[in-house]
């Protein structure tokens, strides 16, 4: 593992992610909620650029209630990406694709050092 530098935190906003290429490694990183996350940039459906061009989007959930009627709410999280080319969805906090439990995405350690700019670690 070696660790390097990417940018200012404050250059990655909620709903605002930036691609990164360090040697053979690319990827998206993205601010939820006051952490950072790191996304392998490669689409696990049929190798797309997972993280280009993709936006990041609220997500609608849904819950029933005891009266049997379905109640959607709109998540203020931004944790959610969809691939550019068949809009496959992704939790960029986890790597999960929310319509195949066996399809997971590369993710990345990144965070804020002391004079508040991003490092993340990726395998040598
Ligand atoms: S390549 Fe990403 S959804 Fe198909």
């Amino acid at each position: 593992m070696s660790t390097h530098y990417l940018c200012p935190a404050a250059d990655i906003t909620v709903g605002n992610h930036r691609v990164f290429r360090i040697g053979r490694h690319s990827f998206g990183v993205f601010k939820v909620e006051g952490s950072y996350y790191a996304l392998r940039n490669y689409c696990p459906h049929q190798g797309g650029p997972l993280c280009e061009d993709a936006g990041v989007f609220d997500r609608i959930d849904a819950e029933v209630a005891d009266n049997h009627k379905v109640r959607e709410f709109i998540s203020v999280e931004k944790n959610l990406i969809a691939c550019p080319w068949h809009g496959i969805e992704f939790d960029v906090r986890t790597g999960e694709c929310l319509v195949r439990s066996d399809w997971k995405v590369k993710t990345y350690k990144v965070q804020p050092d002391s004079e508040n700019n991003l490092q993340i670690e990726l395998p040598d």
